[in-house]
């Protein structure tokens, strides 16, 4: 795979674009447009550094993002997850990583994160359903954390896996889905750079409502690839069990890389409706991956995008 040679920059060479961005969000904020997304408690979160790959479009606000999200462990409304996902219990918590690995083993996120750089990735977020976001995640590229385990020799894929806690997550106890819910990725993409474990959002620390305490976001992919809550990543030689892919393999692909040419079955990926955008806002073309097409393109090369097995 042929690096983004923007991974060659370092913090010192990004600052202008970095203070060009934090210029911009602070115009916004003038504007009233993010103001209501400030940090609920008013206080610097967690320690961040910007990132180049961050997007100059201003964020949604907090209010949309900790509001109008998809969680069917907390049921299948918009707003269920932000009215249910309270009942999760994200402390402690444990990551198992096994498989094709050289250092498998249950890691407790304290030690995930121990020495690691947490960035502020300003990401553009695309569901299957043309709804869109943007969202300032904080977190750190999933590469680090293989690197750190060690990939073994014959690994071609990384499945992830979400928490099964009916108990705590009471739409598992309603066969929506086969639960846990679970994806994957092959393992190029889980190795590019765009591709990141969150654990917070605005600054501050994931709300369980978007995955706490710690999921995936993969920006030029549909959302439904950006799991939640994992507790099991799996390195294997095989395509690994997707959940939209298992359910409904006609209408979720594995790739299912956002893609204004390849509608879904049953509606148009052409355009795209941006929440908080207002009502005359009018829907915005959606981008060959999401608008990511410099940094992923290569990864596609000689493969057809209309398929997607
Ligand atoms: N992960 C789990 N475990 N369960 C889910 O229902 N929904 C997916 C994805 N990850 C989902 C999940 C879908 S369809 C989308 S669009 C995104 O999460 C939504 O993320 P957000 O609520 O943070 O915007």
């Amino acid at each position: 795979m042929r690096r983004s040679p923007r991974t060659d920059l370092r913090w010192s060479d990004v600052t202008p674009r970095a203070s060009f961005l934090s210029r911009r969000q602070m115009m916004a904020a003038t504007a009233g447009a993010v103001l209501s997304a400030m940090p609920r408690t008013g206080q610097a979160g967690i320690a961040t550094v910007p990132s180049d790959y961050s997007t100059g479009e201003a964020p949604n606000s907090l209010a949309d993002v900790t509001g109008y999200n998809n969680f069917y462990e907390f049921g299948t409304g918009k707003d269920d997850p932000a009215a249910y996902a309270g009942s999760l219990t994200t402390d402690p918590w444990a990551v198992e990583i096994g498989g094709l690995v050289e250092r498998p083993g249950s890691y407790d996120l304290a030690d995930i994160l121990s020495g690691v750089t947490l960035e502020e990735r300003i990401y553009r977020f695309r569901c299957v359903e043309a709804w869109s976001m943007v969202v300032p995640w904080v977190g750190f590229p999933l590469s680090g954390l293989l690197d750190r385990v060690g990939v073994g020799a014959g690994a071609r894929y990384v499945a992830f896996e979400t928490l099964y806690r009916p108990s705590e997550m009471p739409g598992q106890n309603h066969a929506i889905l086969d639960w846990p819910y679970r994806e994957g990725l092959r393992l190029d993409e889980a190795m590019n750079p765009l591709t990141i474990l969150a654990t917070g959002l605005y600054g501050e620390e994931m709300p369980n409502q978007n995955g706490a305490p710690i999921r995936l976001v993969v920006p030029w992919k549909y959302g439904f690839k950006s799991i939640k809550s994992i507790v099991k990543i799996t390195l294997t030689d095989t395509q690994p069990p997707c959940t939209w892919n298992q359910t409904n393999p006609r209408e979720y692909g594995f790739y299912s890389n956002v893609n204004p040419a390849v509608d879904h079955p049953r509606w148009s990926q052409a355009s795209e409706r941006r929440i908080g955008a207002g009502l005359f806002a009018g829907r915005q073309e959606t981008l060959l991956f999401n608008g990511y097409a410099e940094e992923v393109a290569e990864l596609y090369a000689g493969q057809d995008l209309a398929q997607d097995f």
